[in-house]
């Protein structure tokens, strides 16, 4: 038996197996195996040569099919010491058989071909899970930010992979560490490297609070296999995976959580209370005394509908009732609404012009002591609610739309909208008016924690509100609207 040792990479490979092809070795008499030496050192006699390529002819003088590098590329990556010989046997049998056996590579029940169809299985099927659960921790060194992660792949795949990388993050410098091969790439070069242990990576950082919330988000409770869960996500994996450390507490949280969501699904929605076709605003706000699309309506005293003229060509959306307007069961009647109506007195706009509502109807607070603390509505609250603000914008059909404070924003404009950034923007073309600005909240305003920004956030409040006022006029000085400046009296009002 002759010994072939080579180092375990494809190239490798090539060479020698050019070689032994050329002195007409068989493969019964070889027996291959890693080494962790230069193969030329291993193989005294066989200096380097160009190998069996996909267009060069092999020294026995045959040509080796595409199909048989690519295979071969992907089961050098395996992990079976023997690969090497069974990748030499069907070599030969392809050199032997010359224009005998063109289709051998086709035939998936020879014992030969089968064996390597399932080794390059597993590894493409171990370089997708290294595409999918390489998680980079950021780390600084001198010459700037670096990604760093520790991958534990079942085959020697890192070579083969990290071109994936290089062009996914191309822009950013990384390193993937794997036991047997590292991969560095500097933003314009990848070098492979020696295999690292796992202490060469980083442990924590910041970026790992961004995937698990991530992962908690996409988390679905309803469809839970752990059999799947396991087999797509390998518990080897779940190590340097962030993610893995919430599943235990969300497995545990998911059966409650389940069960709020069949509740949700099968609590009516907030049309189901709708007055029948083209209802007017009265008859909306006697309608939504009724409504029970929330668990809001539990503790609240009452629905706290929107007020003001159904012809109005200004609505402005808050948040939702306060304390004292859900005992009065009207909007803008406590401390924020005074903060209101003051600055819409400095750019000329009286209350009873404007038509008054609230993204979310009922009020949600909690017990502090005697008082009742405001919570603010979560996205599916505000979700629930919309019905009601979309039909009386329906009903109303403003020229404009002012949204106080982020819970109204995000219901007419979107969950991406940040006030802070966004304050004072004209977003034209909506579906229920021409156009939409948002500002702050009044009570915003009243929360500012000193003088100074109370006294900034104020005056932005007051120019986004005569923004909207002089956009209003303008368009009333070029004859589109009638008698009053923002009471539109020449619209018809559906239904009022
Ligand atoms: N805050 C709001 O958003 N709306 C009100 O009606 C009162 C306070």
């Amino acid at each position: 038996m002759r010994r072939i040792e080579i180092e375990p990479a494809f190239e490798s490979w090539r060479r020698a197996a050019r070689r032994l092809l050329a002195e007409g070795a068989a493969p019964d008499g070889l027996v291959w195996s890693d080494a962790l030496e230069p193969e030329q050192e291993l193989l005294p006699g066989l200096s380097p040569a160009p190998v069996v390529g996909e267009e060069e002819p092999a020294a026995a003088g045959f040509r080796v099919p595409r199909r048989f590098v690519e295979l071969a590329r992907a089961v050098a990556c395996h992990r079976d010491p023997d690969r090497w010989g069974h990748l030499y046997r069907v070599l030969w049998r392809l050199g032997r058989l010359r224009q005998g056996e063109p289709g051998l590579l086709e035939d998936e029940v020879d014992d030969d071909v089968r064996r390597l169809l399932l080794m390059e299985k597993a590894v493409r099927r171990d370089s997708h899970k290294m595409k999918a659960f390489v998680r980079f921790r950021q780390v600084c060194d001198e010459a700037g930010e670096l990604y760093v992660a520790w991958h534990r792949p079942d085959h020697r795949i890192v070579e083969r992979v990290a071109p994936f990388f290089a062009e996914r993050f191309g822009v950013q410098r990384w390193s993937i560490l794997t036991p047997d091969g590292s991969a560095h790439w500097d933003g314009g070069e990848l070098r492979i490297g020696p295999g690292l242990p796992r202490a060469a990576a980083p442990e924590e950082d910041q970026l790992e609070d961004l995937w698990r919330t991530y992962y908690a988000s996409i988390f679905n409770p309803a469809r839970i296999k752990l059999k799947a869960m396991r087999a797509e996500m390998p518990v080897r994996h779940w190590a340097t995976l962030p993610e893995t450390r919430l599943i235990p507490d969300l497995l545990q949280a998911a059966p409650g959580r389940v069960e709020a969501m069949i509740e949700a699904a099968q609590r009516p929605q907030a049309r189901d209370y709708f007055p029948p076709a083209n209802p007017s605003l009265p008859s909306l706000a006697t309608a939504a005394q009724t409504c029970r699309a929330c668990p809001l309506f539990e503790k609240a005293t009452q629905a706290v509908f929107g007020e003001g003229p159904a012809q109005a060509r200004l609505v402005l959306v808050g948040e939702q009732p306060g304390d004292q307007e859900d005992l009065a069961g009207r909007p803008f009647v406590g401390p924020a609404g005074q903060v209101l109506e003051e600055a819409l007195a400095e750019v000329g706009i009286a209350r009873e012009e404007v038509y008054l509502t609230n993204a979310v109807k009922h009020f949600k607070w909690e017990p502090r002591g005697k008082r009742r603390l405001h919570q603010t509505p979560t996205l599916g609250e505000a979700a629930a609610c919309r019905p009601w603000l979309e039909a009386e914008l329906a009903a109303i059909r403003p020229e404009a739309i002012v949204c106080l404070g982020s819970t109204a924003a995000r219901a007419l404009l979107g969950g991406q909208i940040r006030i802070s950034r966004q304050r004072g923007e004209v977003f034209e073309g909506t579906p229920w008016a021409p156009w939409v600005l948002a500002t702050w909240h009044p009570s915003a305003l009243l929360r500012m924690p000193d003088e100074s920004l109370q006294a900034e956030a104020r005056r932005q409040f007051v120019a986004d509100l005569r923004k909207a006022a002089e956009r209003l006029r303008g368009s009333v000085s070029q004859g589109r609207t009638g008698a009053s400046a923002l009471t539109n009296t020449a619209l018809p009002s559906p239904g009022a």
